[in-house]
């Protein structure tokens, strides 16, 4: 498995994920409309790696293009990250998620069936878990989800089972992500919301930038350490090497596949934020507000069966986390 396809590739996990695979040698070809991401992370990514990577301004959802682009690449495997990711977004413009985000996965399967590509890694989100029913979450925990974002991904992941079911020579991993965050040790590619950030980690170093008066730390009423809500923070980079490995994995062991990508730490929201302070020497003012609605209490993951299936674990410490975090910040600036 040498050509893969990856589809998202100028966004926050696509863009670290394609440094890995280079840097692994694998030829990477990257599908992308940069609605949410800009085509210079490719000179950047070319630059990091003194490889070529390939990319089309294309979207996935445009099967003739795709199509295309498969065939003429030989490709062997797809790794799909493109799609709308706001949780809040989601529940305001369902439609939009389902149309886009099922679209292109429909449109990547028929186009891998098509020309014989072997497998297909999927971006899922420990958001199919729904509210946990036990802690740390492993892969036979039930499914739920609350939201668009979390039915997107719920219904891709039953779309592909369904597929390697009536297709077995194309083999599936579905990789359950829990929080990314931090960037790649060059501070060059990062994560770069556009507009006022959703996710606690950019809102973090965007405060910390003065960007943003103060961080709301939504609630400090939950059932954990100190009140504020318990997440695995991963660093992306342990991520990338997550679908590296799960790369591997199917050269060796064909079939359908699901991983927690994920450290097996839980790591509270003021905990974080006083980590962040402390290793990088910066104040991050912040007020409690009320809890968030749709949050969950608390979150982990059961990290075993990627270690023992993949030879995948995470290696990074929340210190580097928001170590890399905040420099890729200071050096990217913000998106408007
Ligand atoms: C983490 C914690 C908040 C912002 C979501 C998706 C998931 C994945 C990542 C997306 C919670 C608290 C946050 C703030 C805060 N998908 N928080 N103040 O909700 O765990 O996961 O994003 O791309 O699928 O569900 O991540 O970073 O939004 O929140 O106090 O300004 O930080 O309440 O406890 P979440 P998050």
């Amino acid at each position: 498995m040498k050509n893969i396809l990856v589809t998202g590739g100028a966004g926050y996990i696509g863009s670290h994920t394609t440094v890995e695979l280079l840097e692994s040698g694998y030829n990477v070809i990257c599908v992308d409309n940069f609605s949410n991401s800009s085509e210079k992370v490719f000179d950047v990514i070319n630059d990091l790696t003194g490889k070529q990577c390939t990319w089309y301004n294309v979207d996935v959802c445009n099967i003739e293009e795709l199509n295309k682009i498969v065939a003429a690449h030989d490709v062997n495997c797809a790794v799909h990250f493109a799609g709308y990711k706001a949780v809040g977004e989601s529940v305001e413009f369902p439609l939009m998620y389902y149309q886009n985000n099922i679209n292109s996965t429909l449109s990547l399967c028929e186009v891998c069936l098509k020309n014989n590509v072997r497998s297909i890694i999927f971006s899922s989100s420990a958001t199919v878990y729904g509210p946990p029913q036990y802690l740390p979450l492993d892969e036979k925990h039930s499914l739920s989800a609350t939201n668009p974002y979390g039915n997107c991904k719920l219904f891709i992941e039953q779309i592909l089972k369904d597929v390697n079911v009536a297709h077995p020579a194309l083999n599936i991993a579905l990789l359950r992500y829990f929080n990314p965050v931090g960037a790649h040790g060059s501070y060059r590619l990062g994560e770069r919301p556009k507009g006022i950030p959703n996710n606690l980690m950019p809102y973090i170093c965007q405060t910390a930038l003065g960007v943003r008066q103060e961080l709301r730390i939504f609630g400090n009423d939950y059932d954990t350490i100190d009140g504020t809500g318990v997440r695995d923070f991963i660093h992306v980079v342990d991520l990338a090497k997550g679908h590296v490995a799960a790369i591997k994995k199917m050269e060796a062991d064909p079939g359908c596949f699901v991983y927690n990508l994920g450290t097996g730490n839980g790591t509270s929201v003021l905990e974080l934020v006083n980590t962040f302070m402390e290793v990088n020497g910066v104040d991050v003012p912040y007020v409690i507000a009320s809890r968030r609605v749709g949050d969950i209490a608390a979150c982990w993951a059961n990290p075993e069966a990627a270690k023992e299936h993949l030879g995948w674990e995470a290696q990074y410490t929340i210190e580097d986390m928001v170590r890399d975090s905040w420099e890729a910040q200071k050096a990217l600036g913000v998106c408007t």
